[in-house]
């Protein structure tokens, strides 16, 4: 029996404009999908999916995660048709948009595979397959999930425009912080968002760039409060990005019901994180009394609330 583990994630900054090139930064959470791989005695392959989910994912997700599944055999050189086998999908990850979810199973199959069939593979190499798994729920991931639910840990992320590896550094976080983030409940579309945001690129180019030039000074500023702990310049940060991605026309209604009981509850910045459209928004709320008082105000308009510390060293706390 092989086993792996992939982390879920949270953008802090720049969802979007990392489809571009532009640096992101990205911290992975304590919770996990769990993978188990068993050999069977066939035919082909068989998946266990027992992840905890938000109503409706794994149905809608069902297409893109078979495609997903091709391309992590292919990628891995391993043929279910001659070496049947069984995929287990656990952990305490909740699979719903916004979460990583995707690319945390990704990474944790490509784990388990690479037990179990003893291949060997380096860190790189299994970020490479959790990649190649990604392109299966959207054409053009930028990595950033895959790079997160593999090493863990706060980090500086750039896709390389090229095609080759991406770059990505630790940022070097000295105390730690709590967040929430807030569940619409709505399952968004990466492939279509991501697709409408590349339109407005194409159709306004001059209003897109501004908009990149604004983002890339401000996660300049960004990695600079988080690595001093300079926490009302980073929610003042959060805001402007924010701003920046309601100008590419990533929000809904119901994150911006959700930004505003984070507002009115004392978080000192809230944000669109992921996709938009839906999923998830992140707030900034030092200190276990602030998350608590935005988490249970979430909880009482009716939305899922999650509570995850962000700090030094691969998992930060909690999470979903
Ligand atoms: O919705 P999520 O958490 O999978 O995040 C998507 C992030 C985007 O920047 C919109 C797309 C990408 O591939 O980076």
């Amino acid at each position: 029996m092989g086993t792996g583990h992939g982390y879920g994630k949270v953008i802090l900054f720049g969802e979007h404009f990392v489809v571009y090139g532009l640096p992101a930064i990205v911290s992975a959470l304590g919770s996990r999908t769990v993978a188990t791989v068993e050999r069977t005695g066939g035919p082909g392959f068989e998946l266990a999916d027992h992840r905890l989910e938000s109503p409706g994912y794994k149905k809608e997700k069902f297409a893109e995660q078979s495609a997903s599944l091709e391309n992590i055999f292919s990628a891995m050189g391993v043929d279910p048709r001659q070496t049947p086998f069984r995929i287990m999908l656990g952990g305490d990850l909740v699979a719903a948009s916004g979460v990583g979810a995707s690319a945390a199973s990704c990474v944790a199959i490509a784990r388990a595979l690479n037990d179990e069939f003893r291949l060997g593979l380096s860190e790189e190499e299994i970020n490479a397959i959790g990649y190649e798994g990604e392109k299966g729920y959207h054409g053009t991931p930028s990595g950033i999930d895959n790079t997160a639910a593999v090493y863990g840990g706060v980090l500086r992320f750039r896709r390389d425009l090229q095609g080759g590896p991406p770059f990505f550094e630790p940022v070097r976080i000295r105390q730690t912080f709590e967040i929430v983030e807030g569940d619409t409940g709505v399952t968004a579309s990466t492939q279509q968002v991501v697709g409408d945001v590349r339109r407005i690129r194409e159709e306004q180019p001059e209003f897109f760039a501004g908009i990149l030039l604004s983002y890339e000074k401000l996660v300049a500023a960004a990695t600079r409060a988080i690595e001093s702990s300079g926490m009302e310049e980073l929610g003042r940060l959060m805001n402007e990005n924010l701003d920046l991605l309601r100008k590419i026309g990533v929000s809904s209604r119901e994150l911006e019901t959700l930004i505003e009981i984070a507002g009115a509850n004392g978080a000192l910045g809230a944000k669109i994180t992921g996709t938009g459209r839906g999923g998830l928004m992140v707030a900034l709320t030092p200190g276990k009394k602030s998350q608590e008082k935005v988490a249970l105000a979430i909880e009482k308009a009716g939305f899922r609330a999650f509570r995850a510390s962000i700090g030094p060293g691969p998992e930060s706390q909690g999470g979903r």
